[in-house]
């Protein structure tokens, strides 16, 4: 399926000021910036003239100045300014602008040539006040494997042996995988609190927990205590970049409470770094493993990975991400040691 045409996250709206930031969607590399009135607009990230990417440049009331000649563009792409002569208006667009937008603290772009439907995939709304902090990174795999191993508890035991759960206290778990309207979910329950060092930091009693996929690339996991409460919702935003490159944009929202916003942060960031950094290893040599295979007769491998049991999630969000729906899905409730 191509999903280029769907808002896909660019940039944290945070982070878009006076600078230019330079991102890459479907391959395609892009400069995004503010306008004059703070909406953000992206461009092409290269400067008809020779070339330059527009973000090396600066930003000049709203516009993007490349920094070889100092032409410059407005958000429609015009050239407003060619250092150098005096003054000539240009009205036909030099570069092709992307539809833009901002909403959930991301900014977003769509590739296509309408707006595209549905809107930016939003978090799972809460009903408590909430502390937030945001993670980005880039990881050199695919948006499949990024959101299965996100969503798979059962590697936890041993890319992350300690931090989330031991391979030694395994619990009995019942999961119950079913669709959504725009992706899958599986709620886990029984688990009382993980084995590993962060939930014990971090959580009172468990009551269940949902990891979810939803189109185009929204992975979620979401822990609640026994009242319903919000422990923990961690929303992963997967941007595929270019072949085999992977943009995160990672929102971590905890439920408000005693313990001040910023010493959440400062305990869990660094946490969730050390995790996001596990994966990467994990994920990255996956990858390259793929390539190193991709010449080999198919006498010594197998083209398809192996489903197991214990992939509840990874074989829906494969066909979701190949043809934007689930086929032949039915629902299921198993147990599992976890
Ligand atoms: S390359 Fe951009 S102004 Fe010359
Ligand atoms: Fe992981």
């Amino acid at each position: 399926m191509n999903t280029s045409s769907a808002w896909w996250p660019v940039a944290l709206s945070h982070a878009l000021r006076d600078q230019p930031l330079a991102c890459t969607l479907h391959g395609v590399p892009l400069v995004v910036f503010r306008d004059a009135a703070g909406a953000a607009a992206v461009l092409p990230d290269r400067c008809p003239h020779r070339f330059a990417p527009l973000s090396a440049g600066k930003v000049r009331d709203g516009q993007i100045q490349c920094p070889y000649h100092g032409w410059r563009f407005d958000p429609q792409g015009r050239c407003t300014q060619l250092p150098g002569r005096p003054q000539q208006a240009c009205t036909q667009p030099l570069l092709q602008p992307l539809l833009s937008c901002e909403a959930h603290g991301l900014v977003w772009a769509s590739l296509g040539a309408e707006p595209p439907q549905p809107p930016p995939v939003a978090p799972a709304p809460q009903e408590q006040a909430l502390d937030i902090f945001w993670m980005s990174d880039r990881v050199r795999c695919t948006l499949q494997d990024a959101t299965e191993n996100f969503l798979d508890g059962f590697h936890t035991h041993f890319v992350h042996a300690g931090w989330i759960r031991h391979d030694r206290k395994r619990q009995q778990i019942s999961a119950w995988v079913h669709a959504l309207a725009d992706g899958v979910e599986a709620q886990y329950s029984e688990e009382t609190t993980q084995s590993g060092l962060i939930s014990r930091l971090f959580e009172g009693e468990r009551g269940i927990s949902m990891g979810r996929f939803r189109l185009p690339g929204l992975a979620e996991i979401e822990y609640r205590d026994r009242q319903g409460r919000l422990n923990l919702l961690v929303s992963a935003w997967l941007v595929p970049a270019a072949e085999g490159e992977l943009r995160l944009f990672a929102r971590i929202v905890t439920a408000r409470g005693r313990a001040p916003g910023w010493l959440k942060r400062a305990v869990l960031q660094p946490m969730f770094a050390l995790i996001l950094r596990q994966d990467r290893r994990i994920l990255q040599s996956v990858s390259a493993n793929q390539q190193r295979f991709a010449q080999v007769p198919l006498r010594w491998h197998r083209q398809a990975p192996l489903d197991s049991p214990q992939d509840l999630l990874g074989p829906w969000i494969r066909q979701l991400l190949a043809h934007g729906q689930l086929q032949g899905f039915e629902e299921r409730r198993e147990t599992f040691l976890l």
